[in-house]
């Protein structure tokens, strides 16, 4: 397994594969579990050549002391990578991807309006740029992302659209600890407690599948946000049921064939988001 610091070195590498190599890429900001594998497993099995980003991108997060709590383990994400038979990790510095300040402006109508884009500003411009970026070095054949950051995925595939970027976008299947909490590199910093707490999360997103069929949307949300808030360690950001493709909050089931139930809260200082296809 070869690791590139620097974006010449990453391309010396590319320009010696044979033409029309498939390239699986998995962007990553590290720490990773068991859900950042099950991509590069995908990867594994779709692609002549898998790479891997780790960069922890300090322009997505809104919120300094989250992006200097963000947790790193390069030795370990290394080792794991290694055993997954990862052909490439690029790890760049923070100079390496931003020699100057970005100024890229991006806008995806709508999407980037509600939830995560209404609560994080600046957030998924700061997303859309290192993708970008990162497309244009690693120019992968197909690329990879979990459905947990679902709002994210939407965003990517219109980036992808917006910039006539030809790669394969895929979404892969949440994957969750044994008790439903769903795996991110954020639970690490959850106390024992809270770590007790949090596969609420998930118990409460199979009820309001349960509760769909006998309630109307605005009701099943009304129910699962004040289950949520009942316990004091949670303060809910956001319980919403939106239109899967256009991700527009729905008033009623009738609004839409395809709808996906979104939660974001905190837990202590933590902040989690969790998701489930309703029908
Ligand atoms: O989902 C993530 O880990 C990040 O948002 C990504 C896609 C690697 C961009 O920094």
């Amino acid at each position: 397994m070869k690791v590139f610091k620097k974006t010449h070195d990453f391309q010396s590498w590319h320009e010696k594969l044979p033409q029309k190599s498939k390239i699986g890429f998995v962007p990553t900001m590290g720490f990773l579990h068991d859900g950042h594998l099950s991509l590069v497993k995908e990867a594994r099995a779709k692609n002549d050549f898998v790479v891997v980003s780790i960069f922890v991108n300090p322009i997505q997060f809104n919120n300094r002391e989250d992006l200097q709590n963000y947790p790193r383990n390069e030795e370990k994400d290394l080792q794991l990578l290694e055993e997954h038979r990862v052909d490439v990790v690029f790890m760049p510095s923070v100079e390496e991807m931003y020699p100057e300040p970005a100024k890229e402006i991006y806008s995806f109508p709508h999407i980037d309006q509600v939830m995560e884009g209404a609560l994080r500003p600046g957030h998924f411009n700061g997303v859309a740029v290192v993708v970008s970026r990162l497309f244009k070095i690693v120019k992968p054949t197909s690329a990879y992302f979990g459905k947990k950051d679902y709002q994210q995925l939407l965003l990517i595939k219109e980036l992808v659209k917006e910039c006539s970027f030809d790669i394969e976008i895929v979404g892969m299947p949440i994957v969750r600890e044994k008790d439903g909490l769903a795996m991110s590199s954020r639970n690490a910093r959850l106390s024992a407690e809270e770590r007790e707490i949090a596969p609420v999360i998930y118990k409460v997103l199979k009820q309001a599948k349960q509760l769909l069929e006998d309630f109307d949307v605005e009701e099943v949300c009304e129910k699962c946000s004040a289950m949520l808030s009942e316990n004091e360690k949670i303060k809910l950001e956001y319980f919403i049921i939106a239109d899967a493709e256009t991700l527009k909050p729905l008033k009623s089931k009738k609004d839409a064939l395809h709808a996906i139930a979104f939660v974001a809260l905190w837990l202590g200082n933590v902040r989690l988001i969790d998701n489930i296809e309703l029908f």
